[in-house]
């Protein structure tokens, strides 16, 4: 007979401290979707926060979805996707990237999102106490990624002197005999900025020397403005077995609510994280994989649309900025959809933010939300209309700043 069975026992707080793995215990709790939740909650506040685009799925993604719910699609797919969108996946790569598998059908696993795939990499390649070189300021998910495998991070600076460019000679001195693993992006979150061919080429011979796996993050691969290029790691000369290829549906077909991505590499490496996959997920959502197979095969002038959509807007934010007194951009960020400007008035990311929202009624992301060395900038998305961007500045200008 169950003891407690008209009575309630409730936890007491101090208890949950034990309860709660240590794993997880110190996870860091994001500002971020606080302020989202302000911005929702206010209508008159104009947010520049976002970090997803603006635009709707375009509709022969929608419609190939909902013609997939219809036909009874509502079964597992199997478990790395469904063979058909991986073989367009390969052809994909090959023709946009530049990256050449030795075995297509066993090199490339269909994620949820590139959130999971990063996890799903990790989880491969680190153990217990090993170092992972990682970018800051960057994507906010890396640093508890790599806590949560038990790893360490082990920020490498980026600073806005030179657009926030890496130093390979800075990656260089940061590896010990425990680093596995280095994290690139390019376009970045949330610094805007797009690595060069020869940063990347130097960055390879280093991951090669020390057998490193590089974390190449492309989720805004589609989004390179004026002269810049984007370059896949994977496509240098004799990368193919150092680098792990994390690319999104979410950014550049504009799907982020369908939680698609999708990872390439080593079929050593890729064995692994559809094992991985088996036991937390199975596999990404079926007929969202329809969708996806749509979106590679639509015209794809849905996407250069949005690209330059994006650049007018990109042009547009950089130009404002030059009129506010307090956020200066020391070099134009040429790809993403973020500007991140260093806030000139001595006061922390998190204060200026929030005295501009109180004072402006516009909402932009504290800088340190991107790791220690996002400390003094704010990030500005510019993934909304040009007359809130105006409308936003205006505010801005009002308001002092
Ligand atoms: C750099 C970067 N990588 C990965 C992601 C995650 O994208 P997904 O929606 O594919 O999980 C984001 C999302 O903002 C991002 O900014």
């Amino acid at each position: 007979m169950h003891h407690f069975l008209n009575e309630k026992k409730r936890i007491s707080k101090s208890r949950w401290g034990h309860i709660i793995s240590e794993r997880v215990s110190e996870l860091p709790d994001s500002e971020f979707e606080n302020i989202m939740k302000i911005a929702k909650e206010d209508q008159s506040v104009i947010s520049l926060g976002p970090g997803e685009p603006d635009f709707d799925a375009p509709a022969p993604i929608v419609n190939a979805t909902i013609k997939a719910l219809k036909e009874g699609k509502t079964h597992y797919a199997s478990i790395p996707g469904l063979p058909a969108l991986r073989e367009m996946i390969a052809r994909k790569l090959k023709k946009e990237n530049h990256i050449s598998l030795d075995d297509p059908m066993n090199e490339i696993c269909v994620t949820a999102g590139s959130t999971e795939g990063l996890l799903m990499g990790l989880l491969s390649v680190v153990d217990a106490g090993e170092e992972v070189l990682t970018p800051n300021p960057a994507f906010l998910a890396y640093e508890p990624m790599i806590d949560m495998v038990t790893g360490e991070p082990v920020p490498y600076k980026l600073s806005d002197k030179d657009g926030f460019q890496i130093h390979p000679e800075e990656i260089r001195e940061k590896i010990t005999n425990k680093t596995r693993a280095i994290i690139l992006n390019t376009p970045a979150n949330p610094t805007g900025s797009v690595l060069s061919k020869k940063v990347l080429e130097e960055i390879a011979d280093i991951a090669v020397e020390n057998e490193l796996i590089v974390f190449s993050d492309e989720a805004y691969e589609k989004f390179c403005f004026g002269k810049s290029k984007h370059v896949s790691m994977a496509s240098l000369n004799g990368m193919h077995d150092y680098v792990l290829t994390f690319h999104s549906f979410s950014k550049s077909y504009a799907m982020p609510g369908f939680r698609l991505g999708y990872v390439a590499g080593h079929h050593e490496l890729v064995k692994k994280m559809s094992q991985i996959h088996i036991y937390t997920s199975l596999a990404a959502s079926t007929a969202n994989q329809y969708g996806a197979m749509a979106a590679l095969e639509m015209n794809q002038k849905y996407v250069e649309k949005m690209k330059h959509s994006y650049d007018e807007r990109r042009k547009l934010t950089l130009q404002l900025l030059k009129n506010t007194h307090t956020l200066h951009v020391e070099k134009e960020p040429e790809g993403a959809f973020y500007v991140f400007p260093r806030i000139t008035n001595g006061k922390k990311s998190s204060e200026y933010v929030h005295t501009m929202l109180k004072k402006a009624k516009v909402l932009m992301v504290p800088g340190n939300e991107f790791g220690k060395h996002g400390e003094g900038f704010a990030r500005i998305s510019y993934a909304t209309g040009k007359d809130k961007i105006k409308e936003a500045f205006e505010r801005i200008k009002q308001a002092g700043f």
